[in-house]
């Protein structure tokens, strides 16, 4: 073994368990306020029965790559399906969110290219920023002056990309996505939207902010993960077709990655089903949000000025944001603590997400039992943002 390693990882273990940073994986056990499973479908009879369907049919795994014999009808049946929910040319499915942020960040810019990007914008987006090796600026958390600003100064040098969320995932706020829109039509940037927790819960047919908002022509592409609102796993990427036809042929992630299960493709067929026939699942997580939303604020816990589905309450420090989490699932409600580097150092918190399954009056009893636990782990002011 080599013993220097050995020393030295165990001193960043170390070193992680001293500031409270140290991660244990814990599987679910309690109340959901934590998942990503907002519609409920994760478990639904009628996912379930369509993947076990499609896996007799298919098999387990793919046994190659999309460009090898890992290919199938069932992938390209429900990319065209979800293109169309997407009010787009093309689709292209992913293994995973992280992977299609990866793809798209790695195979569109060329050196000489810019890309500006939110500076709340999630790891997987960062990461393939990195790894595109262009110019990178950072503009501050849903700054339009400041976007505004940068756009201009990289007028006439290469292509420009603007990237950001639609709904945040560790604030539950919205990108201000029209007034992005305006700014990259003006200036022929091209805006990538990752719409992770948004797709299926925000607009008229569910596809997410980008069709609430009415700015579907001026998205250059979105990805949209199918393992959040949509209840399976994966991710799309839709956009135009020579986008879509450019990622085959180039993004890494696509190409050189076995395909996903076959059987999934069942599964997201169902959801998308589900997602088109029962809108009322949308209406009953708005209401199920403004209702915790609510009941926090009488309580006396401050949350940002949103209404989305994912709720932050800010405890500051790590110690704080553990002690609060594990008193709460020593009750039975599963929140987790998020800590840095997933959010500013400062800013730790409890991410509640709700889910349509939660009731009003177990929604009413966290919040009792919260603020018990929150009025009693002093220092900090209970949830300022
Ligand atoms: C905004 C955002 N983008 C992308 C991802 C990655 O998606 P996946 O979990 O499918 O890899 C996540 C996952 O949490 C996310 O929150």
């Amino acid at each position: 073994m080599p013993e220097e390693l050995e020393r030295r990882i165990l001193t960043h273990l170390q070193g992680l368990q001293e500031r409270q940073l140290l991660r244990t994986l814990r599987p679910p056990a309690g109340i959901d306020l934590s998942s990503n499973d907002y519609l409920g479908l994760a478990n639904h009879p009628f996912l379930k029965k369509r993947m076990i369907d499609a896996v007799e049919l298919e098999g387990c795994g793919s046994t190659g790559s999309r460009l090898l014999r890992g290919e199938r009808d069932s992938f390209a049946a429900i990319e065209r399906r979800f293109a169309e929910f997407k009010g787009t040319a093309r689709a292209l499915y992913f293994s995973s969110g992280y992977l299609a942020n990866l793809a798209v960040l790695t195979t569109f810019p060329e050196a000489g290219d810019t890309i500006l990007s939110d500076e709340r914008n999630h790891a997987s987006l960062i990461d393939g920023i990195r790894l595109s090796g262009v110019k990178r600026v950072v503009f501050p958390h849903n700054d339009v002056a400041a976007l505004a600003r940068v756009l201009k100064d990289c007028e006439g040098q290469g292509q420009t990309f603007v990237v950001t969320e639609s709904l945040f995932s560790m604030d539950g706020d919205r990108a201000l996505l029209a007034a992005y829109a305006a700014l990259c039509r003006g200036t022929k940037a091209a805006l990538i939207v990752d719409e992770a927790h948004a797709v299926g819960v925000f607009g008229e047919r569910g596809s997410g902010l980008i069709e609430s908002t009415g700015i579907d022509r001026d998205v250059f592409v979105s990805i949209n993960t199918a393992g959040k609102a949509l209840g399976v796993s994966g991710a799309f990427v839709t956009g135009p077709e020579w986008a879509i036809d450019y990622l085959v042929q180039r993004a890494r992630p696509f190409i050189f990655s076995t395909a996903p299960p076959p059987a999934v493709a069942g599964a997201l067929d169902a959801s998308l089903t589900l997602i088109a026939s029962e809108p009322e699942r949308r209406t009953e997580l708005a209401n199920r949000a403004g209702y915790l939303r609510a009941c926090l604020a009488e309580a006396g816990i401050s949350t940002p000025a949103d209404s989305s589905h994912i709720i932050p309450v800010i405890l500051g420090d790590n110690d704080r944001a553990l002690v609060v989490a594990q008193a709460l699932q020593s009750q039975g409600f599963d929140v987790r603590a998020i800590r840095p580097p997933t959010v500013a150092p400062g800013t730790a918190r409890l991410r509640l997400s709700v889910n349509v399954n939660l009731t009003e009056a177990t929604l009413e009893r966290f919040v009792t039992a919260l603020a018990a636990v929150v009025g009693r782990s002093l220092p900090c002011s209970a949830g300022s943002s």
